[in-house]
């Protein structure tokens, strides 16, 4: 029995592998056993998958529906906030200066060790709730708040926890190399993280990938590349935060061992978009930290033009407080100058490849995974034009109705 029929969009609007927006009219899209078994006008898709018949049906008269959202990077597992520092840093702080002091990523470190595991799991699926409601069905999820074994544990089974608990697919990443701990040589901590912490989040199959925070200040590139290649040997796939506020190299270290992705690159050089091209490294854009620290934006218009596509995400972190990915495909148009096709490929189709996911996943056809969202716009154009309000109204995972 068919699952799930929406049926009489006034548009289904699917970004496509190929990089083509397809679209049609009065669409509908049926669900069997949480995957995708029919795509097509409202009359042939009931045809064969009678509304009446369905376990459920949504009438998505008026609205558009695209495939369910999926966001690549996030820091959503955190205790606290730092609401104060927003106030500092519009003030004229600094990103750089408030971590150097303690502040920042340190701040949040010493939260989230006090916070139990528990307190963890019901931050973490509050947070997830609206990242659902913006209409996010995939979410990776990174640690980096502890910087010490028990803690970096302790962040990622709670991230398993509430994994088991929502509906978004959560896929977790290890970044014990999120941050220098305070009193401690660089050098020193990173032994902790690739003898300390990786064998352990390696042993309990914590995480999917491992990921660092290459940056001046923070992690060089060779200290990135003992951890990354620590994290290869004990079966982590390597991510990075790369080339942020400096060009370190990151890129270039992404591409010279194969990373999935690289993160941020709002200093990327052309050289930096054509190696991570060649290695086929997805790069990942973060529209809502450029926005948040009024900094220049990532050249979105410099990887198009090198037909490297990109993938955005929200960077949800307690510096980056916004969860919803309709705000970054606001972003990546309003301050990126991507189309409103090419950001909705971005954050799904592209953003899927930022995760390793081969399945179909961004995108709707037989056979991939029944995600959608049901947008109240006339069409895909309209949600990143009507910025600044939820459009995202109905949010389908495996076939099943998960917010409405
Ligand atoms: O991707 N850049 C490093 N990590 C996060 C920020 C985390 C934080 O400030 O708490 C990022 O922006
Ligand atoms: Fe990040």
């Amino acid at each position: 029995m068919t699952d799930l029929v929406v049926h009489d969009a006034a548009q289904v609007a699917n970004p496509t592998d190929d990089g083509e927006m397809v679209t049609f009219r009065d669409g509908a899209v049926a669900i069997e056993d949480g995957v995708v078994t029919a795509i097509g006008s409202t009359e042939e898709v009931t045809r064969d998958h009678p509304p009446e018949n369905a376990t459920d049906a949504v009438d998505a008269a008026g609205r558009t529906v695209l495939p369910g959202f999926v966001d690549p990077h996030t820091h959503a597992a955190f205790a606290g906030d730092r609401a104060d520092e927003f106030t500092a840093k519009l003030a004229g702080a600094d990103y750089q200066d408030i971590l150097a002091e303690g502040g920042g990523i340190l701040r949040t470190v010493r939260a989230t060790r006090d916070a139990s595991r528990d307190q963890l799991v019901e931050n973490l699926l509050a947070q997830l709730d609206v990242m659902l409601a913006h209409g996010t069905t995939t979410a990776e999820v990174k640690s980096g708040y502890g910087l010490d074994v028990e803690t970096e544990v302790k962040m990622l089974e709670a991230i398993d926890e509430a994994a088991g608990r929502h509906p978004i697919d959560v896929v977790p990443t290890f970044m014990g190399a999120h941050a220098v701990p305070e009193d401690t040589a660089p050098e020193e901590y990173v032994d902790r993280v690739v003898e300390e912490q990786l064998p352990v989040v390696a042993k309990h199959d914590l995480a999917e990938f491992c990921d660092v925070f290459c940056e001046a200040g923070v992690f060089s590139v060779d200290q990135s590349r003992r951890v990354l290649e620590a994290g290869v040997e004990q079966g982590l796939t390597p991510k990075i935060h790369a080339d942020e506020f400096e060009r370190l190299g990151g890129s270039q270290l992404a591409a010279d061992i194969g990373a999935t992705s690289a993160d941020h690159l709002l200093q990327s050089t052309e050289a930096d978009i054509t190696a991570l091209g060649e290695a086929n490294v997805t790069p990942v854009l973060l529209p809502g930290t450029a926005f948040s620290l009024a900094a220049d934006y990532a050249d979105a218009p410099a990887f198009e033009g090198a037909d490297v596509p990109v993938a955005i995400a929200t960077d949800f972190n307690p510096n980056c407080y916004s969860q919803s990915m309709e705000f970054t495909i606001e972003l990546a148009c309003n301050g990126m100058r991507m189309t409103p096709s090419s950001a909705l490929r971005s954050a799904t189709v592209t953003a899927a490849n930022a995760i390793d996911r081969t399945d179909g996943l961004g995108t709707l056809r037989e056979g991939s995974p029944g995600d959608l969202v049901v947008a109240d716009v006339p069409d895909y154009q309209h949600l990143p034009y009507n910025f600044g309000v939820q459009n995202v109204q109905t949010v389908v995972k495996n076939g099943e109705v998960v917010h409405n």
